[in-house]
């Protein structure tokens, strides 16, 4: 009988990219995905430790899932409980110790040992491996291919690790140091990607535009290189990337949202603050001007970009000016959506050490001024939209039947009635209403990409087929 997998992912898109890579090295001992951890033989938290409720929710998700485990057993089957991620390179032993029902305990940068390291528990090693290594081998080395296609829209990691040291974050201790696969390693997952239906791929790192990979002719390219050969690639209708660091983006960059309409509009280029004081506190290495700067040659080389960004409000020693600046910043720079979060002392980062910690009722005071102001600059970025034409990628099927769900070129969630068949597929859009998080419109054409000159017929509306 095959053997089920179930894996619930936290955090980042990075996560989500590393949970379908364990089943993909899952796959080769006969384990098959679930939806229902109640099914499963072998469950896997994928978790993320960026803020304090992140690593809580951890705990108490294997609370509610020991009595599975122990109905397994009383059933005389095994479940085996594994913690992957961020939290789990953070806890280590710890985590066995606080959480008993764990079996497993591994980081981001050794699932490519899970095969062995199932091996040995279900050959009778018990419980309690741990294998929080930074090994010297890389898993993209070690992993089997991509076991099933990924969809329409896919993730592919580039890059990563951090070698940046933001005073407050826990990701370079996490993911360790700053590391890029070859360029002809990407190329070929992302000619297996478009292969397996993907029209989208959104190219993934801590710090993705640190990229520098080496290419066959030895030499080492930047991110915007990457971007260009992969455009090349047949079939592949549009390129993402994140998340992005202000510091790493380079005129290379610059002029590949110029020059490749592949390249979608739309860029997360956080910048957590607008105070310079704060900024420095934390590390980042630029200032709100310098980050003005590249956001406007970005917008001189491609007038269409839509930005996003992390915010962190009541970083320790933020004072109401500091804040202020922050509000300043967003006025001016006007982004089309962003995330935004209090800031919360990670174990061991330096920031935590900070003595002028800023009072619980101030971070929510700020944060609530700060995403009002996002919040309408969102609505006011998606009204815009409404009575334009504009292209969507469907990927999914929408709440209520009869629609689907895709994504605008400024990753708007965008929902219309359209057949099944046309998830996969790139139509043209009529926007006639937006709300804060989404855009609602009618299909107006077949997708040009798919079809031959011949029969390119245009029908003013697609219905149910
Ligand atoms: N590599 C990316 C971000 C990775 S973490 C970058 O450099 O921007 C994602 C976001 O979580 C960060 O941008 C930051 O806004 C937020 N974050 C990280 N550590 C945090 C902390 N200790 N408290 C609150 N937010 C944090
Ligand atoms: Fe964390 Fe800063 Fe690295 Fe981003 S650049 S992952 S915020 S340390
Ligand atoms: Fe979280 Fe780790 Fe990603 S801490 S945000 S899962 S890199």
């Amino acid at each position: 009988m095959p053997k089920k997998l179930y894996i619930k992912t936290y955090g980042c898109q990075m996560n989500v990219y590393d949970s379908v890579r364990m089943a993909d090295a899952l796959a080769p001992l006969g384990y098959a995905q679930t939806e229902d951890p109640g099914d499963a033989d072998f469950v896997i938290l994928n978790t993320c430790h960026i803020r304090e409720k992140a690593s809580e929710k951890v705990y108490s998700e294997l609370g509610r899932l020991r009595p599975l485990k122990e109905a397994a057993a009383a059933e005389g089957r095994q479940l085996l409980f594994g913690v992957a991620g961020c939290v789990a390179q953070a806890e280590g032993e710890e985590m066995l110790r606080r959480a008993p029902v764990v079996d497993l305990v591994f980081g981001p940068q050794t699932y490519h040992r899970l095969p062995e390291m199932v091996t040995r528990l279900l050959g009778g090693e018990g419980r309690g491996l741990v294998d929080t290594d930074f090994p010297l081998e890389s898993k993209f080395d070690h992993l089997p291919e991509e076991s099933a296609p990924q969809g329409s829209a896919a993730f592919l990691s580039v890059q990563e690790g951090c070698d940046k040291f933001c005073s407050f974050c826990v990701v370079p201790y996490t993911r360790g140091a700053e590391f890029s696969r070859p360029v002809g390693d990407i190329v070929a997952e992302a000619e297996r990607l478009v292969a397996g239906g993907a029209r989208e791929i959104t190219l993934l790192g801590q710090n993705v535009n640190a990229y520098h990979g080496e290419a066959s002719d030895s030499a080492t390219w930047g991110l915007g290189r990457l971007l260009r050969r992969l455009a090349e690639i047949d079939g592949l209708a549009r390129l993402r990337y994140t998340t992005s660091h202000p510091r790493d983006v380079d005129a290379e960059l610059i002029a590949a949202h110029r020059d490749e309409p592949k390249i979608m509009p739309y860029l997360h280029l956080p910048v957590q603050s607008g105070s310079d004081r704060v900024l420095s506190a934390m590390n980042r290495k630029h200032s709100g001007d310098d980050y003005r700067r590249i956001v406007d040659a970005l917008r001189d080389a491609q007038p269409d970009l839509a930005l996003s960004s992390d915010f962190i409000v009541g970083f320790p020693g933020e004072r109401d000016r500091d804040f202020a600046e922050t509000l300043r910043l967003v006025t001016e720079v006007n982004y089309a959506q962003a995330y935004s979060f209090k800031y919360s002392p990670r174990p061991g980062t330096p920031a935590a050490g900070i003595e002028d910690q800023v009072p619980e009722t101030v971070k929510n005071e700020r944060l609530a001024a700060l995403q009002q102001l996002l919040g309408e600059q969102q609505l006011a970025f998606n009204r815009a939209k409404v009575g334009q034409r504009t292209s969507v990628l469907f990927e999914k099927r929408g709440k209520r039947p009869g629609q689907l769900i895709g994504r605008s070129p400024w990753m708007q969630s965008v929902v219309a009635e359209a057949p099944e068949r046309l998830i996969g597929h790139i139509m043209e859009v009529d926007i006639e209403a937006a709300q804060r998080n989404s855009l609602a419109g009618r299909v107006v054409t077949l997708d040009y990409a798919l079809q031959s000159k011949a029969d390119r017929t245009i029908p003013s509306r697609i219905d149910a087929a």
